[in-house]
Formats: C-alpha cells, structure tokens, sequence
C-alpha cells in the first residue's frame, strides 16, 4: 500500500489494550480513514514503524494475522522512549502507524506441510501472525505444533490465546517455563525451549519450522531441529536489527548488502548462514 509520502503515518485508533504481562502490552488497533481501512492489506511476517507523537517512532512486527480485518495488532515490552509512551496510551487514543513493510513468511510455500511453531518470550508476536494465519486456512496444512517457552509463568503473553491453543486436538501445544519459573499450579513442561523441542520430536518430513526468540535460544534449538532432520531452508526466523527509515532508505539495518528492512525480516537458516560475519 503507498502513500504521497513515504513516511506519513496512518492515523490509528487504540481499541483496546491488554495487559500481557507487568512489562508487556498488546495494542489492537484499527485505521481511523475508513477508506484506508478498506484497502489495507499485508503478510504475515511484515512489520511497520509505529508512532506516538511527541515520542517518536519505533518498530514492531504485525501481531495479528492478514486473515483477520480492520485491524492490526502489536505487542511490545517496554524498552525505551517510544515504548514507554505507547504504555500510557489507553482505549480511544490516536497514535500512527506506517507500513506494512518488508518480506513475509512463505505461506504458500508451506501449504500441504507440517508446520512447528517455536518461540520464546515475546517473540511469539511475529510467530503468533502466522499461527493465527494457518489456523484460519487449517485445510491447508498438515500437522500443526506449536512449542513455547517464557522465563516464568508470569512471562507468558498471549495467555487467553495459549489456553484456546491448547482446547484445538488439531493443535499439539508444548508450553514450558525456564527451571524456577513454574507456580504450584503449573502444568506445562519445565526446562528451556530446545530441550522440549527435543522432547516434543516434531517430524521433518515435509515440513516447516518457524523459529523466533532470544538469540541464545534460537542458536540451540537450530542444531535440534537439524539433528530432527530439519534442513536449513525449511527453517524460518525473523530478525530484528535496528531499524530506523523501514524502507531501504537509511541504511541503518543493513548486514553487509543486506538491507533486513527489505530484503527482511523474514530469512530462512540458509539465508542467514550466507550472511557476512558481522552478524
Ligand atoms: C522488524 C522488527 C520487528 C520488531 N518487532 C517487535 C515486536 O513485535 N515487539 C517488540 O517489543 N519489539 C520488537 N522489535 C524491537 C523494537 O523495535 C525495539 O525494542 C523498539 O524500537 C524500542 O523502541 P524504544 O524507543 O522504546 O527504545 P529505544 O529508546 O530506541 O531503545 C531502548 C533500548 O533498546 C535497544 N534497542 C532498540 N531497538 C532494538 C533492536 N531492534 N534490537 C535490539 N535492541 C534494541 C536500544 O539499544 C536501547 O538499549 C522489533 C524490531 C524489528 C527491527
Ligand atoms: S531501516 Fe532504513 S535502510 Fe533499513
């Protein structure tokens, strides 16, 4: 979708605000110009710059899935100055938004195959798009496993979403929290995410992983999935460099001639491990 100028936001509505976990917050909301409403449109992977006038701008993935209308959704945790100001924002607020922008996942690629979902922390928001995306085209897919992991029980976002996971049979949902991080009433798998990727032995025959967390969990559940079976390019993950113009202009995000704003975010392992060493 284009715009007069590049870097006019999109005016949004904030229609509601949950409270993920004390640092965490997901924001939905929807396009004040119905026209623009009307007409946009993105892929499940993209991401855009979203704004707080007075604060400035900052970048998020599209939470929520294209299948899903008139809306968008973010979450973030609360790092710095434009984060600290979207978490005084309540129901009703006007903020901005630009994008959708940069690549996606491959979902016509993987349809007809198996898909696993890994994720860690927040880095179930880019994952989540995706899953609610298959969910709502589940004919397309084959098996559908869903593992994650969040330090403590208290860490986990998207809890409302978890627990309808978990109700689907056609869903395989591994919930885990780092050792020390369960309660009494804990229920899910206690250790670190690669290890109950491991337990959990999703098969590699045609099929897909998408991966997104902290990087030390993404550098050990690779060498799982591949002992699994998985090969490189049937491993996608979303990288987060810092970004500043999101659309190739600025050259703030680039790895060598790679520009993650455009060329990005979404790599598949091979991609990445052709990537100059700097990364
Ligand atoms: C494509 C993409 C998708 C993203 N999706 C999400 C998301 O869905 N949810 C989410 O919470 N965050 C996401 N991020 C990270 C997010 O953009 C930053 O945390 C945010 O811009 C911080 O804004 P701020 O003004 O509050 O913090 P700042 O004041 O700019 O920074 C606060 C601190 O965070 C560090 N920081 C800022 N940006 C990054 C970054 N990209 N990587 C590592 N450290 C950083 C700064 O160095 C500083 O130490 C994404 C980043 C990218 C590039
Ligand atoms: S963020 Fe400006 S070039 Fe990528």
């Amino acid at each position: 979708m284009t715009q007069g100028n590049l870097y006019a936001p999109y005016l949004m509505r904030v229609d509601e605000v949950v409270e993920e976990t004390v640092d965490t917050r997901t924001l939905k909301l929807s396009f004040k110009d119905p026209e623009v409403a009307a007409k946009f449109d993105f892929k499940a992977g993209q991401f855009g710059e979203y704004s707080v006038f007075g604060a400035g701008e900052c970048t998020f993935c599209i939470a929520s899935a294209p299948t899903r209308k008139g809306y968008i959704e973010c979450s973030f945790k609360k790092v710095g100055r434009v984060t600290a100001a979207m978490r005084e924002l309540n129901v009703g607020d006007t903020m901005g938004f630009r994008g959708p922008y940069g690549n996606s996942f491959p979902l016509d690629k993987m349809a007809g195959k198996s898909l696993v979902f890994i994720a860690g922390g927040i880095g179930l928001a880019p994952v989540r798009c995706v899953i609610q995306n298959a969910l709502d085209l589940r004919d397309k897919f084959k098996d559908i496993t869903i593992i994650y992991g969040a330090r403590s029980v208290g860490d986990l976002v998207y809890k409302r979403e978890l627990d309808e996971w978990a109700k689907r049979p056609d869903v395989k949902l591994w919930q885990t929290v780092d050792p020390g991080g369960e309660t009494k009433e804990w229920k899910g798998q206690i250790g670190f995410v690669p290890n109950v990727v491991e337990k959990a032995h999703p098969m590699a025959l045609n099929a897909f992983a998408v991966v997104c967390g902290p990087p030390i969990m993404i550098k050990f559940t690779l060498p799982v999935l591949a002992k699994l079976g998985f090969k490189d390019d049937a491993i996608y993950t979303t990288l987060e460099n810092r970004m500043k113009c999101g659309i190739g202009k600025c050259g703030r995000c680039n790895i060598g001639p790679v520009y993650v704003c455009k060329d990005g975010p979404v790599f598949n392992a091979a991609e990445i491990k052709k990537l100059p060493p700097e990364f």
